[in-house]
């Protein structure tokens, strides 16, 4: 694969996604491949169709490739897991997937992976000071990132607010689970992000995840002092910025064999 080409990979909730990234722009340098995520998501199911996805697209062996999973990794282990099967608690993500695939692989958090795209991408690019990106789907998921760099694995969906786990009430799968109007779903997302503010003074909140392209819908009823805008990638964001954390593995790697 070209220098400027990675490989992301996206595990969510219902869909497992994958494409090669052009690094230089950002951008899909051929069509996504999406297949359903199985039901019974155990570590086996989700590599076979990761294998599936990978086999898929003509990849040289020497291709990084980047998976975006929605857990805090810990140096690629699965610390906990909120939204897929239990099981994966304590898995060495790498290890599994270079087992299926044959390929090295990194794995990183999801919304870290969106935070990355945003920043070199998206609607963070050129950014200083203390970003917050925060991705509203099935979970709440959160990337910061202070002066260009990322602090990985927090995990501000988990806040527990007012006695709750933050995400069970502010996620976009609570907005739909209940059946909230987006005026109501907005009132606790205010009572989200006000505490994320009183905690961590961002000065820029980039609002990510599928529901953030009817960002007009509810974002100017949020009443906050950072600025808080909608997120450039969207649903491409896991796949773009995993291919990149890849990319800058890989070149590190490189490093140190010269
Ligand atoms: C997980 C996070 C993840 C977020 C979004 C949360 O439940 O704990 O690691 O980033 O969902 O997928």
């Amino acid at each position: 694969m070209a220098q400027h080409l990675a490989f992301g990979i996206d595990i969510g909730g219902s869909g497992i996604k994958g494409a090669p990234v052009d690094l230089r722009t950002g951008e899909f340098a051929a069509d996504r491949v999406r297949i359903p995520t199985p039901d019974q998501s155990t570590p086996d199911a989700v590599a076979k169709v990761l294998a599936e996805l990978v086999g898929s697209f003509d990849l040289p062996q020497e291709a990084p490739i980047g998976v975006a999973f929605p857990a805090p990794m810990d140096h690629g282990v699965v610390r906990f897991i909120a939204n897929l099967d239990q099981s994966w608690k304590g898995v060495d993500l790498p290890a599994l997937l270079h087992e299926s695939t044959g390929h090295e692989v990194t794995a990183v958090n999801d919304a870290d992976a969106a935070g990355i795209s945003e920043q070199r991408y998206g609607a963070a690019q050129g950014r200083d000071g203390t970003v917050l990106v925060v991705t509203l789907g099935t979970g709440i998921g959160s990337a910061l990132i202070v002066d260009g760099v990322l602090v990985p694995n927090t995990e501000l969906g988990h806040l527990e607010i007012d006695g709750f786990d933050a995400e069970s009430r502010a996620a976009d799968s609570a907005r739909e689970r209940e059946g909230l109007d987006f005026p109501a779903w907005a009132g606790r997302l205010q009572r989200y992000f006000e505490t994320v503010e009183m905690l961590l003074s961002p000065d820029l909140i980039v609002v990510g995840g599928g529901v953030s392209k009817k960002h007009a819908a509810f974002l100017p009823l949020l009443d906050l002092r950072a600025t808080i805008i909608p997120a450039k990638l969207r649903n491409a964001a896991g796949i773009v910025g995993a291919a990149a954390m890849a990319a800058t593995e890989a070149s590190k790697g490189h490093q140190r064999k010269h």
